[in-house]
C-alpha cells in the first residue's frame, strides 16, 4: 500500500518534531500495511528557496536514516508544494517532484480558486514533465468552481484524498461515494503525529472494504502502486 501524503520527516514542518516521534509513526505505518511512503513536508515558495528546502530535507533524512528498522516503509522524498501564482513557471518545480517520478503534490489555497488559478493547475497538467496531485481534495470542494473537478481530471490531475476522510459518520459517506465516481483516485495519510493526526490508513481501508468488498479494495489500493511504475523515470 502506498501513502502519498505523510509528514514523518523530522523538523521539517508542523509535523514530526522529532526522530523518535518519526519512528513511532513509521512503525505505525508499517503495522497498517503501508510499504511506500511519500516524505512530503510543507514547502512554501513565498519564504523558502527551493535550494534551503532540499538542503534541510536531506539532513533530516540523514537524521532519521540512522533510526530506520527493518519492516519499515520504503521512504521517498517529495514535497507537499503550496500554490502560487507563477508556479508553473518555476524551474526548480522538477525538483520537488516526488522522488524517482514526475509526481507533484500540489496544495492548494484554502479561499475561492478563481479561473486564473484553474488555469494556472492545467497548465502544470499540460506539462509533460509532471503528473500534478491535488493535496487532500475533501477540503477544497467549496472553493474550487463547480465545473472545475471535471475538467482537471480530464487534464490527468489526480486527486489524494486524507484517510481521516473516511472516518467520521458525517463525511463517510461522501469520501465513499466520492471513490465510487472516481473522483478521489489515492490515499494518504497526512499524518503529522501520533496523537491529533495519525497515520489511519487501517482504518480507511476497513471503511472502503465494509462498502466495496476486500477485492476492490485490494484493487484500488494496487491502482495507487501502479501509478508510481507509470510514473517514473
Ligand atoms: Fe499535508
Amino acid at each position: 500500500m502506498v501513502d502519498f501524503h505523510s509528514h514523518v520527516l523530522p523538523g521539517m514542518d508542523d509535523g514530526s518534531q522529532s526522530v523518535s516521534q518519526s519512528v513511532s509513526m513509521l512503525r505505525a505505518l508499517a503495522a497498517q500495511g503501508v510499504d511506500t511512503l511519500a516524505l512530503t513536508p510543507h514547502f512554501y515558495g513565498q519564504s523558502t528557496s527551493p535550494e534551503q528546502f532540499l538542503a534541510e530535507r536531506a539532513a533530516a533524512m540523514e537524521r532519521l536514516k540512522g533510526a530506520l528498522e527493518d519492516g519499515m516503509p520504503s521512504l521517498l522524498l517529495g514535497a507537499e508544494v503550496y500554490f502560487f501564482h507563477g508556479i508553473s513557471r518555476m524551474e526548480q518545480l522538477l525538483d520537488l517532484r516526488l522522488q524517482g517520478t514526475r509526481l507533484l503534490l500540489l496544495e492548494m489555497p484554502f479561499c475561492a480558486w478563481g479561473r486564473r488559478e484553474v488555469r494556472e493547475v492545467l497548465d502544470l497538467c499540460e506539462n509533460p514533465s509532471f503528473v500534478v496531485m491535488l493535496a487532500h481534495v475533501e477540503r477544497y470542494l467549496k472553493y474550487a468552481p463547480a465545473d472545475a473537478w471535471g475538467v482537471l481530471r480530464a487534464s490527468g490531475a489526480i486527486m489524494q484524498s486524507n484517510a481521516a476522510f473516511f472516518l467520521p459518520r458525517k463525511t463517510r459517506g461522501k469520501a465513499l461515494r466520492m471513490v465510487r465516481r472516481g473522483q478521489i483516485h489515492v490515499l494518504g495519510t497526512d499524518c503529522h503525529n501520533m496523537e491529533d493526526r495519525r497515520p489511519c490508513m487501517d482504518e480507511a481501508a476497513a471503511v472502503l472494504e465494509k462498502r466495496f468488498g476486500a477485492q476492490a479494495v485490494q484493487a484500488f489500493f494496487r491502482q495507487g502502486e501502479a501509478y508510481l511504475e507509470e510514473w517514473s523515470i
